[in-house]
Order: C-alpha cells, then structure tokens, then sequence
C-alpha cells in the first residue's frame, strides 16, 4: 500500500511545480486625494496572470490613462518595519486628558482607534499604532519649559535633589492609558534641552532656550537621563524602549565630540541600571548634517549607540545612505515630522508629502520606524491647532484634531495648568513655571522657540481661492482593471466604521494606518513586515546641474512589504503588501488622472487602475519564490 501512494506524491509533486501558482490581490485599502474616501477597506479579488513584467510606461490616449510598471524584486529583503506611531507631548496629553474628564467613553474609543491590535478595530478603521514618543521635560508643543531639574537662583544642583519626573503627570497618565490598549507600545523618549544650569551661552534669561551644554558635563547629563529612564519605569510602570541625546535642537546645540562623550556616559550609566536593552540613539533631529553624525559615531565607541534617527524638517533623506554605508550594523529610525495644516494641505499635498518623505524614501533607505509628531491637538475657535509654545507652529497637523467642543471648555482649565500639578504659569511672554509656584525671570522676547527651525515661525491662515478641479475622464471606470475579472469590489468590513463628532482624523491618520496596515502582524505571533525590492518603469527625470536625480520620482511610487507567519498551518505563506501612491496630479494643478499599474510578481502580472490618491493592497504568496523570475 506504500508504494503506491508514494508514487502518486510525487506524481503531484511534479504536476504542482508544473502548474503556476495563483495570487489573488484579496485586501484593498483605498484614501483618494480628495478624501471621497478615506480609509475604505475592500476586497478587489484581482488575480494575476501569466505574463511579462512592462519593460516601460505607457503615456495614455484619448481614452486609456497611463500605464505604469512596478516589478515586485522578491528576493530583494531589506529591514524589518516595526514601530508605527506618533508623538505624545504635553500638548497632546493636555488635551487628551481634558477630553477624558469630559467624555470618557469617547476618549478610550480613541484611544483604541489609534493604539488597538484587535482586528475588530482594523475594521472599524483603526490604526494599530505600536510607538510613541515623548519629551523628556518640556518641548515645544506644550505650555511653558522646564526640566525636570530646575532651579531659578543661579545655583546648581550635581546631587539632583530636585529631581522630579511629575512636573508631566498628564503624560504619564497617558502613556499608561495607551499601554492599557496596547501593552506592547514601543516608547521612544528624547529631552530638547538639558535642565538650565547645566547649560552656557544661552541668549536672554531662559536657559531652556538655546545655548549648549557645558563642557564636562556630559556624565552630569547622563545621570539626569538614566534618573528619567529609572523615574519611568520604577514610578510610572512603563518600559523606556529608546532613549536619545541631545543633539542639534535650537534648544541646545552640541558638536559631534561632545555628543560622543555624552552618548558614551549615558550607555555606560544605562547599562548599569539595568537597561542594556534601550536603544541609544544618535541626532534625533533632520537630515542636513550628515557629516557630523559620521563624526560623532566615529568618535564614539562601537557599542554606544544602537542606531540613529531622523526628522524631516530639512535636508534630503538620501543623506541616511551615507550613514548607513558606514555603519551597516546600527539601526535607523524616523521619529519626528509635522507640517503645517490647514485647508491649502489637507488632506493630498499633506498625504503625498508624508508618504514620500518618510515611506517611499526615508524607509528605502533603511528606517525600520515611521514615528510622527503630536498624536493629537485641540483645533481652536479659529480653526490653529494648539496649545503650543509661543512662537511655535499654530497650525502644525496631528493625526487626531480634538474638536473645540470636545472638552467641554475644560481645555481652558487644562491650558491654565498645564501639567496638573499645582505648577502656576503666567504665560510664556511673562515668566515661566517653577515647580514651587513661584515665578522664574521673564524669557528673553527674542527667544528661539524649541523646536526645529521649519517650525518656529507663524505661519498666519491663508485665505482659500478653490483651485478649479478637473477630473479627467477616463473611458475605464476608475476601480480595478479591465481585463482582469475583478467585479465590483466587495467591501469585508462588517463593523460599523467608527465614527466621532468630537474628532476628525486627518491625512495623517490615513497615512500612519496605510503604512501600519502594510506591516503589522495579522494573527498572534506574527511578523511585522519586511521591506521588499520594487523597481518602476517611471525614470527620474536628469537633473540640470548633471547630479544624480532622486530616484524615488515619477507617477506612481511603490514600497512592498512581506509579512511573514500568516498562516500558524503553513510556515511558507506570506502577506506581501503593496503600498501604492498615484501621485498623477499634474504638479498640483488638480487635473487628477487614472493611472493602470501593472504589477509584475513572479512571472504574473496584475492590472489595477487607480485614482489619485495612496492605496495598500495584499496578497498571499509562498515566502520563497514559488517560480524563477521572469526576465
Ligand atoms: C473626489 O475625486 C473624484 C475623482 O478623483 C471625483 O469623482 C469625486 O467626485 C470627488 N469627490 C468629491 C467629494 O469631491
Ligand atoms: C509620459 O508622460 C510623462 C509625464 O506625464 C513624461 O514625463 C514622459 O516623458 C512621457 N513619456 C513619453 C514616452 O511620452
Ligand atoms: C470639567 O472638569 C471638572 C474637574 O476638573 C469636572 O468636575 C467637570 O465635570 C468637567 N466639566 C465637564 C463639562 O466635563
Ligand atoms: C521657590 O523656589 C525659588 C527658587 O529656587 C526660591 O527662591 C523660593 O524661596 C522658593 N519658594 C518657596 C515658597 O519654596
Ligand atoms: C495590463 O494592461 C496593459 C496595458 O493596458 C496590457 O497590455 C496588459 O495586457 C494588461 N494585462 C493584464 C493581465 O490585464
Ligand atoms: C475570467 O473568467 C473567465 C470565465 O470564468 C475565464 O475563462 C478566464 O480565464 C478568467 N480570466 C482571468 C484572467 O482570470
Ligand atoms: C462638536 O463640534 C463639531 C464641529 O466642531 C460638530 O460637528 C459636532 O456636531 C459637535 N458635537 C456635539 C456632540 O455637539
Ligand atoms: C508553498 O509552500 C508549501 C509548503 O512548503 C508547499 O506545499 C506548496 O507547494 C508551495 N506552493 C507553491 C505554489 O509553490
């Protein structure tokens, strides 16, 4: 009887490697630039088929729209991409915690909304955020600076005897509320300065504004951050995964040599107390100096820092090549980015420029976390986010805006206390806070605000002149290709999409669930994704002065990731997700144009045509390849 059905295995053994496999485009998650729809969640069920990969794209006639190229280069697996998130600040945990006091339910919706793993919250257009990070002491979307170790005499204090790490406790009481939705929440922390009299040649009377860390203090410095890290998990009950050091903030600037001492002193007084495992991080702020973070790695030992991490205020993220040419071993992350809202930027310039900054470049070159800034802000009476430092940016995005009636006016009590505690402010124009109740020195008025220097200026609410929009026609209904049999996309989810009138999502609400749909597990003891290779048809165009073009350009832009573990029945099988934006707008000129993008994956091909806008879709496929390439 063995024989036999031996035999027939391998009979089929044969006939299955003969046969072609079959992928199925099954999940579909659509934003389109306009917001018609927003986080639409659907299943195409386009199959691929037999076919060449396009050797290049196809310019549209009169009644087909363009036709582009991506090649899925599966054996091509870079960095793991695992840690999905925003910033929770002051800011964000003042008006949170108002908005708790007022509508509690609602607040834990939200929170949920952001922070759940639960499938049932994927369905109801959850984001599945799994980091956070947060300031140590005050930053720039707050309400007054201060350290957590501030005296106002002109004293010091080496024994750190005034210590505190409840100058914050709306945070605290935050990120605790956040671990209770998901207790696997990363927490990235970062100080913008060093408390004052550690600090030298700052303009005017705030220390916490400018100036630089004196020289000889860095192990001073490293205590003061291992005390936080302690102070966080001992008090708090939370787990710091990543702590940086300071490095170039308009708050405080340090050279490279400095930031190699302070970096040495703080993973030896790390180490310690017990964190071998936090990540160290160098810079922690934007991509124009790349020179001085080779410097400060070279000047530090090989084991200081874990890795790096960026902002995309300025400079090209191209630059993160550099470093990771020379330091192959160490991780990269991106941690900070905002930019300035309003109407003329919500919700497609703002979507486009996330998404290619930080997905379609910054992770291309290596960062393994897609991290942006406040999580949250109140939306005023007049439409500026807030509360923020003076000077700071009014109308700076968040995933979440509060509605001004979301806290019932208890906002207005938060604002007058900003911390909870019994800390009195007078404003930032008057003095600061002290932790006794007294009032510090007014701050110079000239003070640089602390916060990267894209952001510190007003940028005042600009009256709208609606551009004139001109959807082209197209002669194939924009939704799925033609000569696939794909019928109308069937929508899977089953629970009601969650809806709040006490808060909008923005454009990067959509962006941070697009990228964490694309990575995060699926089922329990899953994998998040892997970046995979992609190649287009679309070219950069030559630059005019003859240097090389940036490479991510064109009408549609494309990041792959495979999701591996699945399946707990059948360890081969994969996720592969695609995240897709038809950035064919014409320049902005609102004259939005389909596109057909022909997915090429092992020697199959697949048609989708797109509306303008960004779109994740996902297949299952064997981990390995299951065919040779196609040539
Ligand atoms: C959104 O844009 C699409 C075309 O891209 C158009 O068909 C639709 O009517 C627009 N919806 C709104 C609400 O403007
Ligand atoms: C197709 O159109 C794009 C821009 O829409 C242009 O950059 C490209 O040169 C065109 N290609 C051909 C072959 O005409
Ligand atoms: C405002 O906050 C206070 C506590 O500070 C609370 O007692 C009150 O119910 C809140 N008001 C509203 C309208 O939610
Ligand atoms: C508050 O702190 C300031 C500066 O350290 C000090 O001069 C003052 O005496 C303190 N006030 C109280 C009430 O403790
Ligand atoms: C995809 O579209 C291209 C361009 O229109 C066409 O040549 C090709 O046959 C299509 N392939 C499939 C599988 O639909
Ligand atoms: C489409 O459906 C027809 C009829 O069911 C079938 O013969 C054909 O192979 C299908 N084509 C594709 C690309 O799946
Ligand atoms: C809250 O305010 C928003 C607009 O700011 C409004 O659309 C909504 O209906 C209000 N919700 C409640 C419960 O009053
Ligand atoms: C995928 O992997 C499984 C388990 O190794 C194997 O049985 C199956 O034949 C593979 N499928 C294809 C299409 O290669």
């Amino acid at each position: 009887m063995v024989r036999p059905l031996l035999a027939f295995g391998a009979l089929l053994g044969i006939a299955v490697s003969a046969v072609r496999a079959q992928y199925e485009i099954d999940e579909m998650f659509s934003t389109t630039w306009n917001s018609s729809k927003v986080v639409e969640y659907s299943n195409p069920a386009i199959k691929f088929v037999p076919g060449p990969a396009l050797t290049q794209s196809v310019n549209s006639t009169a009644t087909t729209p363009d036709v582009v190229g991506i090649k899925v280069l599966d054996k091509q697996v870079h960095q793991k991409v695992d840690k999905i998130g925003a910033g929770i600040t002051d800011a964000a945990s003042i008006v949170l915690q108002a908005f708790k006091e007022a509508h509690p339910d609602d607040y834990w919706t939200l929170l949920h909304l952001l922070f759940s793993q639960d499938p049932e919250w994927v369905q109801r257009g959850g984001a599945g955020l799994n980091a956070v990070r947060s300031p140590l002491g005050a930053s720039d979307f707050g309400l007054a600076p201060y350290s957590y170790d501030d005296v106002f005499d002109g004293s010091t204090d080496p024994q750190f005897k005034l210590f505190t790490i409840d100058k914050a406790p709306k945070l605290w009481q935050t990120l605790q509320d956040i671990i209770k939705v998901n207790p696997n929440v990363k927490t990235y922390f970062a100080p913008w300065s060093q408390p004052g009299w550690m600090k030298a040649d700052y303009p005017g009377s705030q220390p916490l504004f400018g100036g630089h860390l004196i020289d000889g203090y860095e192990d001073l410095m490293a205590q003061y951050l291992v005390k936080a890290m302690v102070a966080i998990r001992d008090e708090k009950g939370i787990q710091p995964y990543s702590l940086s050091v300071h490095s170039h903030y308009p708050t405080s600037r340090s050279n490279p040599s400095q930031l190699a001492k302070l970096g040495i002193a703080t993973r030896r007084r790390l180490d310690e107390a017990g964190f071998k495992d936090i990540q160290l991080l160098g810079l922690d702020h934007n991509w124009d100096h790349p020179q001085e973070v080779l410097d400060m790695f070279d000047m530090s030992r090989d084991d200081t820092w874990d890795g790096v991490a960026y902002h995309g205020y300025a400079g090209d993220p191209r630059t993160q090549i550099q470093f990771t040419d020379a330091y192959e071993d160490k991780s990269v992350h991106f941690t900070e980015y905002t930019t300035v809202t309003q109407n003329f930027n919500e919700p497609w310039p703002n979507l486009k420029e996330k998404s290619t900054k930080i997905l379609f470049k910054s992770v291309r070159y290596k960062s393994e976390s897609i991290i942006l800034w406040n999580a949250c802000l109140q939306v005023d009476e007049d439409g500026f986010t807030t509360p923020h430092l003076l000077n700071v940016c009014q109308n700076c995005l968040a995933p979440i805006h509060l509605q001004p009636n979301a806290t019932n006016g208890n906002a207005t009590a938060a604002l007058a206390d900003p911390s909870g505690s019994k800390m009195r402010t007078l404003g930032m124009a008057d003095g600061t806070a002290t932790a006794n109740g007294t009032t510090a020195p007014a701050a110079a008025a000239a003070a640089p605000a602390p916060a990267d220097s894209k952001r510190t200026h007003k940028q005042r609410r600009r009256a709208l002149t609606p551009h004139s929009i001109t959807p082209r026609a197209n002669a194939v209904p924009a939704a799925v290709a033609q000569s696939v049999n794909a019928t109308t996309p069937k929508p899977v989810n089953q629970a009601p999409f969650q809806q709040s009138s006490y808060y909008k999502r923005t454009s990067d609400f959509s962006f941070l669930s697009h990228v964490s749909l694309a990575v995060r597990p699926r089922v329990a003891g899953g994998q998040y994704g892997r970046l995979i290779g992609t190649s287009s048809t679309e070219k950069p165009a030559p630059n005019d002065d003859g240097s090389t073009p940036d490479p991510v350009a064109g009408r549609v832009l494309a990041s792959l990731f495979r999701s591996d573990n699945v399946d707990p029945s059948n360890a081969e099988l994969s996720r592969f997700s695609l995240v897709l934006l038809n950035q064919n707008d014409h320049y902005g000129t609102q004259n939005m144009e389909d596109i057909t993008v022909t997915i090429a994956f092992r020697g199959t091909v697949a048609n989708v045509t797109l509306g303008v806008g960004l779109y994740t879709m996902s297949w299952l496929a064997n981990k390995t390849s299951d065919l040779p390439e196609s040539a």
